[in-house]
């Protein structure tokens, strides 16, 4: 596993879950020739692509790369079968690559966070108060849902969020548009400086951590909080953990800068 880990830091992941695919498809042929038996090609498909998806953990691929080796062959087989018009790939296409933007690069994939995690990081800040206002930042703001429901309760401070990848970056900030005091910028948070915030937020995956430790320890104000969710930084305690009651067990690791 450890070595697979390695191999797969030179090979970019989307050439490991192709090879995965083909590995797939041509052991699960293998096996019905081998046993002689007839299969429809869809459950061909399907057994191709769950081989391909059990194999894909274990070939050092992230879990968000589950359910792409699981549906790739099923959908093409769907696609191929029902004769799909040119123009729906090319649609579908489009939306994928405006949701899925640079995840490929940044290794950071757009999942959500909970209703109960946004409640538990409004318990985290102190009452809102119009003598005081906070600067708070979602870094990697995805639909902007820590924005959409701090809005209305925290109507005195400014509300940040920013985002790389267009669509949802669109679609957040057109549901944040009747907040005056909310705003989504479309671009990497690599090129903010973290020292205009009394919050930041950052539900993200493990490979920036480091990284972003390095930049909010350098940039951040003393007594500012920093928070990750679910997301260890390599070597760093931090000042408290919040256990949030939902389905993922989400765990809130918060540092107040020094
Ligand atoms: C796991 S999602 C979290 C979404 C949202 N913060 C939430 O809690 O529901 C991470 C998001 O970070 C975005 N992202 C990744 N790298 C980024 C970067 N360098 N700058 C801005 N956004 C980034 C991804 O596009 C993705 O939408």
């Amino acid at each position: 596993m450890a070595s697979m880990k390695k191999r797969q830091g030179s090979i970019p992941p989307i050439f490991v879950a192709l090879l995965l695919q083909f590995s797939a498809v041509f052991v699960v042929a293998g096996v019905v020739r081998f046993l002689s038996i007839a299969i429809e090609p869809w459950l061909l498909a399907l057994a191709s692509g769950a081989l391909a998806a059990a194999c894909s953990r274990f070939a050092g691929l992230e879990r968000w790369w589950l359910p792409i080796q699981l549906l790739f062959l099923p959908a093409l087989w769907l696609m191929l079968t029902f004769s799909v018009p040119p123009a729906v790939y090319g649609a579908l296409f489009v939306i994928l690559l405006l949701v899925f933007w640079s995840t490929f690069r940044t290794r950071v994939p757009l999942f959500l966070s909970s209703n109960a995690t946004w409640r538990a990081i409004d318990d985290l800040l102190p009452p809102p108060d119009a003598a005081h206002p906070l600067r708070i930042i979602d870094l990697g703001s995805g639909l902007g849902g820590l924005l959409v429901h701090l809005g209305p309760r925290r109507p005195h401070d400014q509300l940040i969020g920013v985002e790389l990848a267009p669509l949802p970056a669109l679609f957040s900030a057109l549901r944040l548009m009747r907040y005056t005091h909310c705003t989504v910028r479309w671009g990497s948070f690599w090129k903010l400086d973290l020292g205009e915030y009394d919050m930041v937020f950052a539900f993200l995956s493990p490979v920036p951590m480091q990284d972003l430790w390095t930049k909010a320890s350098a940039e951040m104000r003393p007594g500012t909080l920093f928070v990750s969710s679910s997301f260890e930084i390599p070597g760093q305690t931090p000042d408290r953990i919040v256990h949030v009651n939902d389905s993922r067990k989400t765990r809130l690791l918060v540092w107040r800068m020094r």
